[in-house]
């Protein structure tokens, strides 16, 4: 028994002692690296030490950006990682390198954390893949994106907003951005799970480095199964038959009963005239923690110094951690930025604009962002909605941008003389 857990031992254990002088050596400051979560960190207090150790373990599963390190057991395919990775080149047969950093780092940023060059400037701020969160997709809520959702938002962008469309790559290039933001997204996931379990540990204890708990628990447990399981959870409408015009009228009329019903209550939040000014004071769940976060350490900056119990000790102590937490806010993270319902006049759909993508998109409702789903299965449900109900909801959206309401109003002309 000693034999085999030193053996598993070993191969983490050697990984990440060949390779962190490496990592955490010169090379470092040359070479664009990964950067820690640093306000997942701050939040939960780890040290200096402790954060050694997560930058280690993910060094030794994921290597770095220009030297990725694809395990096996991610189901990855390490020649797509490689092809996305690393500095922009070209090889000798003309084979276009680099692509993440080409054509997605200065948004995305090369950690996936969405705060590339470019980003602050944006609205909405670029994905941060590092919590496996994505929403525009054909999986149930909780669920993450096939490879062909990402394939999709690839190609096609998200309509209105910065994200761009990048049809004209070849196939294996996009295929290869797909691994590669997996990848990115995996990294981002086993951090963040390295961060709690180190900081649920007590006070003696340390967090097992060998390969059954790095690998096979945090690694393959917890993040790869999740990405594995996706495609059993696309979302299949059932199929409709052809609708004549007035089936489709019957179909949006009951589409807008629900949709100012209590059952439905989209009205809650995209408003009465559909514009999306229903509820606008709201956050998605990238943007949450980093509030909580500020007005905690708002509050803390108030209360600690006024606190007569602490000894001069503890209240340095306290503040030093609270300062800790506002460092990695400003560094780390971008200006909170409400979520703002979306305006159904526009016709304009981040998710794909096919109604089977908006069947989806409100069956599930919007991962990460306060917009919940209808369907049976989903968390949140307001109601025993159903699949032809949903259609109903469906056809409805689609009608609004077509009500003459949307549309621009001719200019009245005015001379003055009709007051007269
Ligand atoms: C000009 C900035 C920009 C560039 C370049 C860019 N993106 Fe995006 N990307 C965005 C923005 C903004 C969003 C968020 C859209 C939203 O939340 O509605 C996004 C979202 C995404 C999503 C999340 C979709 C979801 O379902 O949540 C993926 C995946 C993605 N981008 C991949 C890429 C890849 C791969 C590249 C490079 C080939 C790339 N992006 C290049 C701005 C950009
Ligand atoms: C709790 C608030 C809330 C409720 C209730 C809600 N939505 Fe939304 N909805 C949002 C938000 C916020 C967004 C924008 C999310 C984003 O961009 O990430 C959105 C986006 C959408 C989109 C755009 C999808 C896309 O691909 O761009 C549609 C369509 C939509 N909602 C329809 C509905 C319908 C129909 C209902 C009722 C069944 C509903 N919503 C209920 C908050 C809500």
């Amino acid at each position: 028994m000693k034999q085999s857990r030193i053996s598993g031992m070993r191969k983490i254990g050697l990984v990440i002692l060949l390779l962190s002088p490496v990592a955490l050596g010169c090379s470092r400051a040359e070479q664009p690296g990964f950067r820690l979560n640093e306000v997942e960190i701050a939040a939960r207090e780890l040290g200096p030490k402790q954060q050694q150790v997560i930058a280690d373990v993910l060094y030794a599963l994921f290597g770095t950006p220009d030297k990725p390190f694809v395990m096996k057991e991610t189901g990855l395919n390490v020649d797509k990682v490689q092809l996305a990775s690393g500095a922009v080149w070209s090889d000798a047969g003309g084979r276009q390198r680099g692509l993440y950093r080409q054509h997605c780092g200065h948004c995305h940023g090369t950690t996936g954390d969405g705060m590339g060059p470019t980003a602050a400037i944006l609205n909405p701020y670029p994905r941060d893949y590092r919590r496996g969160l994505f929403k525009f997709k054909s999986t149930e809520r909780a669920a993450e994106p096939t490879d062909l959702d990402l394939e999709r938002i690839i190609r096609q962008g998200a309509a209105g907003t910065a994200m761009p469309s990048f049809d004209l790559l070849a196939g294996d290039e996009v295929a290869a951005l797909v691994e590669y933001v997996k990848y990115l997204s995996m990294r981002g996931q086993t951090e963040v799970e390295l961060i709690n379990r180190i900081s649920d540990l007590g006070e003696d204890e340390q967090l097992a480095l060998d390969y059954d708990n790095i690998v096979g628990e945090v690694l393959v447990n917890r993040v790869v199964k999740k990405w594995q399981a996706a495609g059993e959870n696309v979302i299949q409408p059932p199929e409709r038959s052809e609708q004549s015009a007035e089936e489709l009228e019957t179909s949006i009329a009951a589409g807008r009963e629900l949709f100012y019903g209590a059952k439905a209550n989209c009205v809650k939040c995209h408003g009465p005239s559909e514009l999306g000014d229903g509820q606008t004071s709201d956050f998605d769940d990238w943007t949450k923690p980093l509030v909580d976060l500020a007005k905690q350490v708002n509050d803390a900056r108030k209360s600690i110094p006024a606190d007569p119990d602490l000894s001069s000790a503890d209240r340095a102590k306290q503040l030093a951690s609270v300062n800790a937490k506002a460092a990695a806010l400003a560094h780390d993270s971008l200006p909170p930025r409400e979520i703002i319902p979306r305006n159904l006049r526009l016709g304009i759909y981040r998710g794909g604009r096919r109604p089977l993508d908006l069947y989806r998109r409100l069956y599930s409702g919007i991962n990460g962002a306060p917009m919940p789903g209808v369907g049976p299965a989903s968390k949140g449900a307001v109601g025993p909605i159903t699949p032809e109900e949903i259609w109903n909801l469906v056809d409805y959206v689609r009608s609004l941008p077509y009500e003459s309401i949307s549309k621009p109003q001719k200019q009245q002309k005015f001379t003055g003389r009709e007051q007269l």
